[in-house]
């Protein structure tokens, strides 16, 4: 299959951190520290809200406190529906962002404020408005891995787990689409729904180092391995895949399809979930273009990995970190998510039974 084409717009580079180095710490160490997070958790009237590529010890500290470990869509559900006064998003700044956005009322704190995304920070709002701009006949469509001030300009806001139905939705009603950032899934859904799209060149920087070629020979070792791939990989890549989906599909499948190995293209942090919830699987991490100093992202994001217990119990001590969207972009970016969600709950996309 053909790469994709997207408009001729710039490819920016951007600039990825090394992964932060935490200080290992001792078992009884980290015990503490918890026990001091679940305490300052119960003072605060605060819940973990924590994506699946974060530290396990985040993962299982946000679900035995009665937080979540959830995909875009969720954790974007789950902010609205807890009692909580604060929400502490681990996870990056869009996610904090989206559950300010809809929970104004709320505190929204994360563990580090710099913790951002290779596809967010390729879409600037200026030039982003520009395209929009130029195609005033185009039904607006984010991914929710962008700034406040794009979903803004957005009519709809999608996460992997819902875009294929919403596009599907809108282009049954005849409409075309101008879709931003993420090129890789852009052309995806667009493969998949034939809808008339034009795609912004962005892309995330974790997926897009599996490599196809090295895929192949994974799959000659392990003819029987399913292969799970997320959307934001290459084309190459997910035309590999038995099963395309968000993180919550992906490790949905591992649970439900009866293969017992899996070949698995997305960020190493999912693994703690997909252990847990299927402990008798041999779950094989897809290549990425490099190993050790040669690989950029090693398929864990470095934004990601700035969520740690350490500066999450420094976050609830301080409460500094705290995440604040402008008024005036709140109020229209809270439609585009809105859509999204009111969407979801009429078409019944519920999260995993299980967690
Ligand atoms: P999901 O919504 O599928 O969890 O994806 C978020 C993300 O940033 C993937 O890189
Ligand atoms: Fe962004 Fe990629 Fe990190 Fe997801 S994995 S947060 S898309 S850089």
């Amino acid at each position: 299959m053909a790469n994709p084409s997207p408009v001729e717009l710039p490819i920016r580079s951007i600039a990825v951190p090394p992964h932060p180095q935490w200080p290992e710490l001792s078992d009884t160490e980290t015990a503490a520290l918890k026990s001091r997070i679940r305490q300052l958790l119960k003072d605060r009237n605060a819940v973990l809200v924590a994506h699946y590529y974060t530290d396990p010890e985040l993962q299982s500290l946000a679900e035995e406190t009665g937080g979540t470990v959830a995909d875009s869509l969720e954790m974007a559900r789950f902010g609205t529906e807890t009692k909580a006064e604060t929400l502490v998003v681990c996870g990056v700044r869009f996610m904090g962002e989206t559950a300010k956005i809809l929970n104004p009322e709320k505190r929204v704190l994360m563990p580090d404020l710099r913790a951002t995304c290779s596809l967010d920070e390729g879409c600037p709002t200026d030039e982003f408005t520009a395209f929009c701009d130029a195609h005033p006949d185009h039904t607006v469509v984010v991914y929710a891995n962008t700034s406040a001030a794009v979903k803004a300009r957005a009519d709809w806001m999608v996460t992997s787990s819902i875009a294929l139905p919403v596009v599907e939705h809108l282009a049954a009603r005849g409409e075309k689409i101008l879709w931003a950032p993420d090129k890789h899934l852009g052309h995806y859904v667009e493969r998949v729904t034939g809808a008339e799209m034009l795609l912004w060149n962005g892309a995330c920087v974790v997926h897009e180092e599996f490599k196809s070629f090295a895929l192949e020979r994974v799959r000659r070792l392990h003819p029987d391995a399913a292969v799970l791939v997320h959307p934001e990989a290459p084309d190459d890549v997910v035309d590999q895949a038995d099963v395309v989906g968000s993180t919550t599909q992906l490790i949905r499948a591992v649970v439900e399809l009866p293969n017992r190995e899996f070949i698995v293209a997305t960020d190493a942090g999912i693994f703690w979930k997909m252990r847990q919830i299927a402990p008798d699987k041999i779950l094989i991490p897809a290549p990425t273009a490099g190993e050790g100093a040669t690989c950029e992202s090693c398929a864990h994001c470095p934004w990601m990995a700035m969520n740690a217990l350490q500066n999450l119990e420094q976050v609830l001590l301080t409460g500094d970190q705290e995440i604040h969207v402008e008024p005036a972009i709140r109020a229209r970016a809270v439609v585009s998510i809105q859509r999204m969600l009111d969407f979801a709950r009429e078409r019944g996309i519920r999260r995993l039974a299980s967690t």
